[in-house]
């Protein structure tokens, strides 16, 4: 595409079912709004909209754990995280709300017209029915026992203990949460998107079209997706939560009709990325504008920022969509990977979280807080974004950006500056002495020209970590020229030299030069930073005693931003350091806080977490039935679309056995192969993830969910029984 006229930048819409963690800040939110700053500040006509999703079905089951109605739920979470991400400077332009009704009526005109125009297809299958609470079960209504790591609270959909995508069908022993009973299967009709149909399309477009501009993690991931076979998916489920299925005639089927829409609901799924849409016609609504352009004009660059588990959703389900309905396709989906918290995966169930609501309270809202608070997170997350691999938040980690390269760098830098500039300058831009630049000043003077260039090339690439580097990167070379420059030493000079001619002429001018051009890159360096930290960027024009126009990028590059003999204000200080204590009463929080899952499962699989439970007790003849034996892991390999499995070759010397284990969050791939292990080998055959498991690897863990191998004392030959 030429210069897009127009961009529609959208942040996944979260479920309105409770606050939401810096996972998810990191991961959809920060990068979408640094880029949407930085549009902005390239005078693009850009439109940012997001808003909650609120009909996802964990919403009335939130309801039911909080003894009140789905709607209320909504509406206090939709209010929570709202102000959130107000508090913490994600700059949307419209949060919009799934449950408005301008959002039902986008979602049952966009169903009706694919269902018109003969693009969905009915069809009947069995799905689960609680006879007692007289309904159909919604995946996440049904739990049971995980076939891939034997957790017993898996629910239809998905486990949460160890990630794996389920279908209820799956679940071993599934039981209804409503009413604790064991359901039936009963026969329901709904309407499926085909998007088999749509393979060629799909191929052509991420797997040639986009391979090289669009992540590879996110090629990768829609790749495994396509080759694994695109099955139709239901966009109407049996529920009373949701937004009604319109009936209508198909007249592509000679206005045959159609089954009943009796008690449906568009899935949820189906709803939640049309609410970009009807966002954004709210937005026109509410400035004065048209909507259309941004969802018909090709012109227009639609970018879609969520997080990995949503991508499939992004560029495979929603693009099909689009087309069908004759919109634009997404040009890009940065989908991020995930963000782990001190060593282990972020989950709401555990408590393993920070929210950003617990963030806001600890920094933000504290006396010595405010907009620099916001800036230090916003910082961190862009630093460790986890844009190409999973990354990691630790309050440590968080403790050393800040002290060591904001405060330390960034923030000492424009101080110094500032405070030379008042001490040595009176206070004024000093004039820039052209004849007596040398090649120190020559050479910052090209990497303040250069930074625009490099920021903006890995911006427009969407690398954020990368392009923030260069910014911090800027500030640094600043430091070291004045350290070269060193300009209280040439002042000390002049004042002894003052006496004798020409009077420390020199001198002066030099101080002048080292300042003159320090002061514009701190101009350039506000310019630079505004869409990571924005508050950082406010307070320095309020040092420099100049108007919001400076911060439009067209001005990132310039060496004349600051005039010559304007006078500017005191210093204050960008960045406060994080203390110790700080950071040790936030760790202990959080372990604080960690709720122990009860996973205590009949089925004993690999990488299931310690329960604290004793088991009933067993005769010899139970453990008898054990063939264990010791074996070397030859190979091993990630699961695709499975987040905790490894596939892994064992040699148990007799021969070689395939073993998926959902460890692979603990081990990486490479780490692993050679370890010698002991392993169930008479455990029955298993499929995971389309591939069959022979055997059980044992693994021991610790209270805080570490997983280390059981393997002999001394190496053995493959094949060793353990008794
Ligand atoms: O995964 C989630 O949190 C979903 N609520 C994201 C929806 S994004 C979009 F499709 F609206
Ligand atoms: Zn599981």
């Amino acid at each position: 595409m030429n210069q897009p006229k127009r961009y529609l930048i959208t942040s996944a819409l979260p479920y309105a079912n409770g606050l939401k963690h810096v996972g998810h800040l990191a991961g959809a939110y920060i990068p979408a709004d640094i880029y949407v700053r930085y549009l902005r500040a390239r005078k693009r006509d850009v439109v940012f909209v997001c808003g909650s999703d609120e009909h996802g079905t964990a919403i009335p089951i939130q309801a039911m754990k909080e003894g009140t109605t789905p709607r209320a739920i909504i509406d206090k979470y939709h209010q929570a995280i709202k102000q959130d991400f107000e508090d913490l400077a994600i700059s949307f332009d419209i949060y919009h709300r799934t449950s408005e009704p301008i959002h039902h009526e986008t979602a049952q005109e966009f169903f009706t017209y694919l269902n018109d125009r003969g693009e969905l297809e009915t069809k009947e299958t069995e799905q689960y029915y609680d006879e007692e609470a007289k309904t159909f079960l919604a995946d996440r209504y049904i739990k049971g026992t995980c076939p891939v790591c034997g957790s017993n609270r898996a629910f239809g959909d998905q486990c949460e203990n160890c990630g794996s995508t389920l279908s209820p069908d799956e679940l071993i022993n599934p039981v209804s949460t409503l009413s604790g009973k064991k359901p039936v299967k009963k026969k329901t009709t709904h309407w499926y998107l085909p998007l088999g149909k749509h393979e060629e399309f799909l191929r052509e477009w991420i797997l040639k079209q986009h391979k090289d501009d669009w992540r590879a993690t996110v090629v990768g991931q829609c790749k495994s997706w396509i080759e694994g076979g695109l099955q139709s998916r239901a966009v109407t489920r049996d529920l009373d939560w949701g937004i009604e299925v319109p009936a209508s005639p198909n007249p592509s089927k000679g206005g045959a009709l159609q089954p009943s829409v009796e008690g449906k609901v568009l899935y949820v799924w189906f709803d939640a990325p049309i609410g970009y849409i009807s966002a954004t016609k709210q937005w026109a609504i509410d400035n004065k504008q048209d909507w259309k352009p941004y969802w018909y004009d090709a012109d227009t660059k639609l970018v879609h920022f969520v997080g990995k588990d949503n991508i499939v959703f992004h560029c495979i389900i929603f693009p099909v969509m689009l087309k069908l309905h004759g919109n634009i396709l997404p040009a890009n989906v940065p989908a991020n990977e995930f963000l782990n918290l001190e060593g282990d995966k972020m989950s709401t169930s555990r408590n393993w979280k920070l929210d950003m609501r617990d963030y806001i309270n600890d920094f933000v809202k504290k006396e010595n807080g405010g907009g620099q608070c916001v800036d230090m997170l916003r910082y961190y997350l862009t630093q460790i974004a986890p844009e190409t691999k999973d990354s990691e938040f630790t309050w440590k980690g968080f403790q050393d950006a800040v002290n060591s390269e904001l405060v330390s760098i960034f923030g000492n830098f424009v101080n110094r500056t500032f405070v030379l500039m008042h001490k040595l300058c009176n206070g004024r831009v000093p004039k820039l002495h052209e004849d007596i630049l040398d090649e120190t000043d020559k050479t910052l003077m090209a990497e303040i020209e250069n930074a625009k260039l490099k920021v903006e090339n890995l911006l427009e690439q969407y690398k954020f970590r990368e392009a923030l580097y260069e910014v911090i990167d800027l500030s640094r070379k600043g430091n070291q020229y004045m350290q070269k420059k060193e300009p209280w030493i040439l002042a000390k000079q002049l004042e002894s030299s003052k006496s004798s001619p020409p009077g420390g002429r020199l001198e002066g001018a030099r101080i002048d030069n080292c300042l003159h051009l320090c002061l514009q890159l701190t101009a350039n360096l506000a310019v630079l930073v505004n869409p990571f930290l924005p508050n950082t960027a406010k307070k320095m024009l309020y040092m420099m005693k100049v108007v919001d126009k400076i911060l439009d990028w067209e001005n990132a590059g310039k060496l004349k931003l600051l005039s010559v003999g304007y006078s500017l204000r005191e210093p204050q200080l960008l960045f406060r350091k994080i203390e110790d204590a700080e950071i040790a009463g936030q760790v202990e929080k959080l372990k604080a806080g960690l709720v122990k899952t009860d996973t205590s499962s009949p089925l004993p699989v690999t990488g299931q977490p310690a329960t604290g439970n004793w088991k009933p007790q067993i005769v010899y003849d139970d453990f008898a039935k054990l063939d264990l034996k010791t074996g070397t892991i030859l190979a091993a390999e990630k699961v695709a679309k499975a987040d905790k499995l490894l596939k892994l070759e064992v040699d148990l010397g007799f021969e070689k056995r395939t073993i998926v284990s959902g460890i692979a969050i603990h081990f990486k791939p490479e780490d692993i192969v050679g370890k010698q292990v002991v392993v169930v080998a008479n455990l029955a055959p298993r499929k995971m993830k389309g591939i069959e498991s022979n055997g059980m690897i044992l693994m021991a863990e610790d209270k805080d969910g570490r997983l280390i191998f059981v393997n002999p004392d001394e190496a053995m030959a493959n094949g060793a029984p353990v008794s």
